[in-house]
């Protein structure tokens, strides 16, 4: 089959981990015998410079022809200095939002070779783990309303959410857990927030739909403070799009690395054997203090390569086949710098961002899968 993908190499780091990870799709699409159509799209900071706005019309209407996006990340210090609604965050946010992509998805899984660059202790990590964050990422604050008062000495931003929208987030979430361990913890500031009483609430009927799946919920101080005291207790964690925002950064650095995290954005699958729409960009920024410089790590976008194979084209072969040249690279002593800090073994060897992007696809087209 044929496929046609978005690519947003956006800015900093941007276009060197997406291009990293275009060499491992295209091994993908050499071993296994698809077509993969590139549509290249602006937006970010380097949309603003080319148009003057930081996601242009084209773009949005372009992205949405197409059957999924790959993002690389948008911004850096050049616009931050531009209103609101200039800057490149703003693509980010209004590419979401126009996809209809309001399910973000980041697993944070502890690989065994990474044991090393895990900053926990043998004790606490234990067995491992194995989360997988269920982020609303089209709603709350990052869209509730916001502004300043008329004398500027006050500011505001809103955290709102209807019932539908936490309804159709937390059944990603229980769909998830399905295919998981079962367990779903809802995360949120209850005690304080009305909104977080509206999920709780919404979530009492929609988990009485999944009796098999195992429901708690926990305020996230809590939960920022049991992911480093026991991150094994949790495998899929519902929660808003802010605080999706705060524990992913957490949860990624227990990983490893922040660079290792990839993200699939999905919405409403797509009508039967028709890929579902959806963005796929790692959870790191644009990283504009290494931009250039070929030492960027392009496991996250890789991984998020692998997402989208297996959400929206549902290619679960491809995908694994991806992952699987991940580990092996990566058990083969194969390190990008950020990844290599901690106790540097005799046979780990420190490659750049192109390098890594080679041995990965190199990986894929030996794939026996
Ligand atoms: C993320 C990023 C974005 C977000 C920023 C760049 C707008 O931090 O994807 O986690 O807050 O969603
Ligand atoms: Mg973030």
């Amino acid at each position: 089959m044929n496929y046609r993908i978005g690519i947003v190499r956006g800015d900093g780091i941007g276009p060197e981990v997406v291009g990293a990870a275009l060499g491992v799709l295209e091994a993908v699409g050499a071993r296994f015998g698809h077509a993969f159509a590139k549509e290249e799209l602006l937006a970010g900071g380097c949309a603003i410079d080319a148009s003057g706005e930081p996601l242009p019309e084209e773009t949005v209407a372009r992205a949405k022809a197409c059957d999924a996006v790959l993002l690389g990340a948008v911004g850096g210090p050049k616009w931050d200095t531009l209103p609101s609604h200039l800057r490149p965050e703003k693509a980010l946010l209004g590419l979401r939002s126009a996809l209809r992509v309001y399910a973000n998805l980041r697993p944070a899984v502890l690989l065994a070779p990474l044991r090393e660059a895990c900053p926990l202790k043998d004790e606490i990590v234990g067995s491992g783990f194995d989360i997988l964050i269920v982020r609303e990422l089209t709603g709350g604050i990052y869209f509730g309303k916001s502004g300043r008062t008329e004398d500027g000495q006050a500011a505001f931003d809103t955290e709102f959410y209807t019932r539908k929208e936490i309804e159709r987030i937390l059944r990603v979430g229980y769909e998830a857990a399905r295919k998981r361990r079962l367990r779903l913890c809802l995360v949120d500031k209850a005690n304080i927030l009305e909104s977080s009483r509206l999920w709780r609430e919404v979530n009492a009927r929609i988990s009485a739909e999944y009796p098999d799946v195992e429901t708690s919920a926990m305020y996230v101080d809590n939960c920022a403070m049991q992911l480093v005291r026991a991150p094994g207790q949790f495998d899929v964690i519902v929660t808003s799009n802010m605080f999706g925002d705060i524990l992913s950064d957490e949860a990624s650095m227990l990983t490893g690395s922040i660079g290792m995290l990839p993200s699939a954005s999905i919405g409403e699958p797509g009508a039967p054997g028709k890929p579902t729409m959806g963005l796929y960009e790692p959870i790191h920024g644009s990283a504009p203090d290494i931009a250039g410089k070929d030492i960027a790590n392009p496991l996250g976008t890789i991984l998020s390569v692998a997402m989208m194979l297996r959400y929206s084209f549902n290619l679960n072969k491809e995908a694994e086949a991806v992952e699987q040249a991940v580990a092996r690279v990566l058990e083969a002593g194969w390190r990008t710098a950020d990844i290599a800090l901690h106790k540097v073994e005799s046979t780990t060897r420190i490659v750049g961002t192109k390098e890594m992007g080679r041995l990965v696809a190199k990986e894929v087209q030996r794939s026996r899968i």
